[in-house]
């Protein structure tokens, strides 16, 4: 069979969204189902690990079903199985890894065992197809900050990740102690439009040269106390200015690292992923400055930028093609880090 025919359905479960897609070839997208459990998760303010595994197991076969219906495609027709195995939560995680690995096994079909950063990064390719590696890439998540130097399809190279809370982690914490909804970052994205950006001077962490490692948990420190001082001297919290200066602290670290990693590696290329790509104001910034500098610029379309098995399937399809594939041992990693193929 041809490259450009093989039928990829993924599963993505890693941590409150349930989502299954089929792809066809590398970038032909036939569907890509996502069941978020956002409304579940919002009374406790987070997502709540146990709440999430069980809603994946009641989700997981219609969401597959539905998949396949859109693509016009039946089980019997499909070449591979694709799973996120990690990083994530692990009962998140065990319930698409459990569902994959049966239905590889029934159907007779391999199994590709995905990294869920290394999806991030290829939601590019299906948004843009004519992107190539290589390039820079910043993955900004709930769960990770990442510069990844994207040598190949199968080749990466970590610059540098958060010492501690990552992007969207410390979004979602901010949200929450300004009695936001989770997930809190498009909300601050929204409330940081009405704000000063400039109105505090938050602090940005590991701001020396050659440094490629982020730190956000001074940063959130910092806004927590400005929140606690205000209220002990009764004085009104200005939200949006609070919103937009957060944001503006949090994006200027990011811009400058990801610049200065292009720099560095002579690369013509910056690359956006995860779910706090999503953020308006971090778009316009990485497009003005990359402009400036005559580099090109990629970031995933919205439904792409969190999760989804879109992304996962055109991970797996370029892990296959490489003849990277998994066996039925295949287990939930947790704390999985990226995978390095071709080095
Ligand atoms: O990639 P993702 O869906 O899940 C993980 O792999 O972690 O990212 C979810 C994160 C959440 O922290 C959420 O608040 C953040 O992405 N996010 C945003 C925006 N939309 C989603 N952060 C800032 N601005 C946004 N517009
Ligand atoms: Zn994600």
């Amino acid at each position: 069979m041809k490259d450009e025919n093989c039928l990829t359905l993924a599963i993505e479960s890693s941590c409150d969204e349930t989502s299954a897609a089929v792809l066809r070839g590398g970038r032909e997208l036939l569907s890509n189902i996502i069941s978020t459990q956002i409304p579940v998760h919002q009374k406790f303010g987070g997502v709540v690990p146990e709440i999430a595994s069980r809603k994946h197991i009641v989700n997981i076969m219609p969401v597959i079903d539905e998949a396949l219906r859109e693509a016009s495609v039946t089980l019997q027709e499909i070449n591979q199985i694709a799973v996120t195995y990690g990083p994530g939560l692990v009962g998140a995680l065990l319930v698409g890894v459990s569902a994959a690995k049966a239905l590889a096994f029934s159907l007779g079909v391999p199994l590709v065992g995905v990294n869920h950063l290394e999806g991030h990064i290829f939601a590019n390719f299906l948004s843009s197809p004519e992107l190539k590696p290589p390039f820079m890439a910043l993955v900004v998540s709930g769960g990770h900050t990442s510069l990844v130097h994207v040598k190949g399809y199968n080749h990466f190279a970590l610059m540098g990740q958060t010492r501690d809370d990552a992007a969207g982690e410390a979004f979602d914490k901010i949200a929450r102690v300004m009695g936001l909804p989770y997930p809190g970052g498009p909300q601050i994205d929204k409330l940081a439009r009405e704000g000063n950006p400039d109105a505090i001077d938050f602090p940005r962490a590991l701001q020396e040269k050659g440094n490629y490692e982020f730190s956000f948990s001074g940063l959130k420190s910092a806004v927590l106390n400005y929140l606690n001082s205000s209220a002990q001297k009764g004085c009104p919290v200005p939200k949006a200015d609070v919103a937009a200066s957060f944001q503006k602290s949090v994006i200027e670290v990011l811009v400058s690292k990801a610049m200065e990693a292009v720099k560095e590696t002579g690369m013509d290329t910056l690359v956006l992923a995860g779910g706090v790509a999503a953020n308006s104001s971090l778009e316009q910034r990485l497009l003005d400055v990359t402009a400036l500098h005559g580099y090109k610029f990629y970031y995933p379309s919205r439904v792409l930028c969190t999760d989804n098995a879109a992304m996962i399937a055109c991970r797996a399809f370029y892990q296959s093609r490489a003849g990277f594939y998994s066996n039925l041992y295949l287990n939930a990693v947790p704390g999985l880090a990226l995978t390095d193929i071709e080095n």
